[in-house]
């Protein structure tokens, strides 16, 4: 084995060789997502030797924090590393600073003392001149902050890289998303630019494309002449918690579909890419050149919790919940009817869905493959006659199953569906996939773009978005809350798959 390659501590992960020493800038540190998915994400990369040999995480934002109390407010509620304790963590934590600061405060102020800091943590770990900022802070703060870094000149490096990463909602349409990217693109040039979907970061995700262009045995009935429909899923319990004020002015259209959702279609209607490399988002934005204009009134069920009962607990209404206003009409369900119209899926409509407040957390990606042309066996069997399906399980109990016929032992024959399946805990001997940021994180420091979207793909995607929200928004074709919470969403929902003559494929 070459040296180069660091054994991950886990025994069933894969080899990897660590980033180059950089410096990773957060901005917006004291904000939730850093707490929950940026710190961990980091951490865990250090347990599994990922990091670089010589690193540090500063921490930019308003509140009057310190070096310390950033690292002890870090380490409360994280998540156990199975490969670190203590020791790691102290030794993990030292690496990491505070820089206060406010966002739109002009080049001469803090964004001075960010960079100072900067030079002098370069020096005492002698990192090189490698910077990796993280926009986590609220949207509207994004282009001043890019701004800034171009204006106190620490967008540029003459021996090292540079590179932001943008979380979503990039933009709130079409619009605003390229007046962003101008912004952008003023400071940074595209291959320093990474757009967050962290949905592309999930193993089981990536794990789409390996298995339809891995194997051989897929892909050639991978088109309309073998598949009825497709599915996509993205169930969630939660309701909107504390994010009322985010909420209402986001709707599950730009929260969800927008991004997520549309990714799961472009990964599961993608053409053959030529290499796994950045180029084959290249493909991912001519699946969305072909989707068919979505028609509205008709084929676009939206969707707003009323109270209910999860898990025998009754949870408020959407409107009861907090910074929400009473009359909201601010939809946290949607389920929709995609075509594409190309030739492997002229005619294959794919049903979307998503939603808070439903009865299970999932997300699945299923097909629904045609019946078979001519049925050989006794006719009291027909009414078995079983679709072949087969699902990918993104979450939870990642893996894949693979539905189909089989023969009921006894005398006489009975076909029964019975299931093939692949789970990624058992087979890689591994309790849960890691998380998508660890990924994300990882290909940022090595400037892998792969799995982060393009700008031109954005835009495509708030174009097929945009006339669901416009319209929504102007005239609201369906009466609001219509879905207890615990239940699978709205009835119309089920109604626009049954006009096709198919179910979903999930709905106990
Ligand atoms: C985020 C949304 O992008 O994705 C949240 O803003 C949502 O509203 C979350 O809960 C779902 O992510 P996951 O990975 O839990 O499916």
């Amino acid at each position: 084995m070459s040296e180069e390659f660091v054994e991950a501590a886990n025994s069933g992960m894969s080899r990897a060789v660590p980033p180059e020493p950089c410096i990773v800038v957060i901005f917006g540190v004291t904000g939730d997502l850093t707490h929950r998915e940026l710190i961990p994400s980091l951490y865990a990369l250090g347990c599994k030797k990922l990091m670089p040999t010589q690193f540090a995480i500063i921490g930019f934002a308003r509140r009057d924090w310190d070096d310390n109390y950033f690292r002890n407010e870090m380490k409360t509620g994280m998540k156990k590393v199975s490969e670190c304790g203590d020791v790691e963590w102290e030794q993990f934590s030292k690496r990491m600073f505070y820089v206060k600061g406010d966002f739109n405060e002009d080049a001469s102020g803090s964004y001075l003392k960010l960079r100072e800091k900067i030079k002098a943590i370069q020096n005492e770990f002698n990192i090189d001149d490698n910077i990796l900022f993280h926009l986590a802070t609220p949207p509207e703060d994004y282009s001043t902050i890019i701004e800034r870094l171009g204006e106190v000149s620490l967008s540029k490096s003459e021996t090292g890289w540079r590179r932001v990463i943008i979380e979503k909602p990039f933009g709130r349409d079409e619009n605003s998303a390229r007046k962003l990217d101008e912004d952008i693109q003023k400071v940074f040039s595209e291959d320093q630019i990474f757009r967050v979907d962290h949905y592309l970061g999930k193993e089981t995700v990536q794990n789409m494309l390996v298995f339809r262009f891995a194997n051989p045995g897929f892909e050639p009935i991978w088109n309309r002449n073998y598949i009825e429909n497709v599915q996509i899923t993205v169930a969630e319990k939660l309701g909107i918690g504390t994010r009322g004020n985010f909420y209402e002015t986001t709707g599950i259209l730009r929260d969800m579909v927008q991004n997520h959702l549309l990714q799961l279609l472009c990964i599961t209607a993608i053409e053959p890419p030529v290499n796994y490399d950045a180029s084959l988002r290249s493909e991912t934005v001519k699946v969305l050149n072909s989707v068919c204009k979505i028609d509205v009134e008709n084929e676009c069920i939206l969707g707003q919790y009323d109270k209910g009962l999860m898990n025998g607990i009754e949870v408020p209404a959407y409107r009861d919940e907090k910074n929400v206003t009473k009359d909201s009409n601010t939809p946290t369900y949607a389920a929709f009817k995609i075509m594409i119209d190309n030739w492997r899926w002229a005619g294959v409509p794919f049903f979307l869905r998503t939603g808070k407040r439903l009865k299970s957390k999932l997300t699945e990606v299923t097909i629904q493959f045609k019946p078979t042309p001519h049925f050989m066996f006794p006719t009291h069997n027909r009414s078995e006659q079983h679709k072949n399906i087969l699902t990918f399980q993104l979450q939870p109990n990642e893996g894949i199953v693979y539905t189909f016929m089989a023969k009921q032992p006894g005398a006489e024959l009975h076909l029964k569906p019975v299931n093939l399946n692949f789970r990624y805990d058992t087979a890689f001997n591994i309790s849960e996939p890691p998380s998508a940021y660890q990924w994300l994180l990882f290909d940022a420091m090595k400037g892998d773009q792969t799995l982060f979207p393009r700008g031109d793909w954005i835009y495509k995607a708030w174009s097929i978005i945009d006339p669901i929200i416009k319209k929504w928004e102007s005239e609201p074709w369906i009466k609001l809350p219509n879905y207890p919470s615990g239940s699978w969403g709205p009835e119309a929902a089920d109604k626009l798959i049954n006009k096709v003559g198919c179910n979903w494929s999930i709905k106990n």
